[in-house]
């Protein structure tokens, strides 16, 4: 298809997001397949994550035009620091770059930007960067953009078990005053939302240690596509899918019942 193809694609899509139904209010993406998309072009590993740069900017603006709430992109787990030096490196720059680049546009389009994660294993340059792009979004609405970065759920979830522990033993909280709202309130994701839809790219059929709790009802997308691929159209043709389903969270359906 040729650009403007694509185009006229989206813009078709996008009609029928807003005319279809519900807009899910929080999105979640695990971005996967930039290694393979390198090496189908015999590039390195981190081009591939440079062309991923440009998807997450194009799914920002999906996510803006949609009508989503809560745009939430795994973008470095905390298994990530194992891959070799030269990849981590390249990803904190992209980091970097990506925030230089773009904290105008998303400053001044209404974007939200939170840096959610272990931060203190950040550099110094990417914390400030970090801060930076905060502090310049803190008072912006439209649209939550939450990257989650040095980020994995089990840690999220004992650093919640700890910080219960901590009030039982100063005497702030009895065992059985536990409930899902007190561990909710101790994860990073305290004052948002749960994902109403998970997108993961690549085909690859995981979960991979990302917002394990939040995720308990939510509808899963697989795209077949890498996510340096992945756009507007393939965001789109995922909500499009989600508003055809029928979300029961372990009830019975009105015509089942
Ligand atoms: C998974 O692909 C992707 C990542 C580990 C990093 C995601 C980073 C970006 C999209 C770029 C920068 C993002 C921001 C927010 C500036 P993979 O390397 O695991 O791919 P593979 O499974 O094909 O090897």
């Amino acid at each position: 298809m040729s650009p403007s193809s694509h185009a006229a694609a989206a813009t078709d899509l996008l009609e029928q997001v807003r005319s279809g139904g519900h807009v899910p209010r929080h999105v979640a993406i695990i971005m996967d397949g930039n290694g393979r998309w390198a090496r189908e072009r015999l590039l390195p590993r981190p081009f591939g994550h440079r062309s991923g740069m440009k998807a997450v900017r194009e799914v920002v603006q999906g996510a803006l035009a949609a009508g989503v709430a809560h745009l939430s992109l795994f973008a470095f787990s905390n298994e990530n620091w194992q891959r070799p030096h030269a990849e981590v490196s390249a990803l904190m720059a992209l980091l970097e770059e990506y925030i230089a680049r773009e904290v105008d546009e998303l400053a001044d389009r209404g974007v939200r930007v939170r840096v959610l994660g272990e931060l203190d294993r950040l550099a110094p340059s990417a914390l400030a960067a970090v801060q930076l792009v905060e502090s310049r979004t803190a008072h912006n609405g439209a649209l939550t953009l939450n990257l989650f970065i040095s980020y994995g759920a089990r840690r999220e979830l004992v650093s919640a078990m700890r910080a219960m522990a901590r009030d039982v033993a100063a005497g702030r909280l009895t065992p059985e005053a536990i409930d899902e709202g007190e561990v909710g309130r101790r994860l990073l994701t305290r004052d948002m939302p749960d994902p109403d839809l998970l997108i993961r790219t690549s085909g690859e059929q995981r979960i991979s240690n990302f917002l394990l709790w939040q995720l308990a009802y939510t509808e899963i997308y697989i795209s077949p596509v890498f996510w340096p691929d992945f756009g507007r159209e393939e965001l789109f043709e995922a909500i499009r899918d989600y508003q055809r389903r029928e979300r029961r969270f372990g009830k019975v359906s009105p015509q089942g019942a």
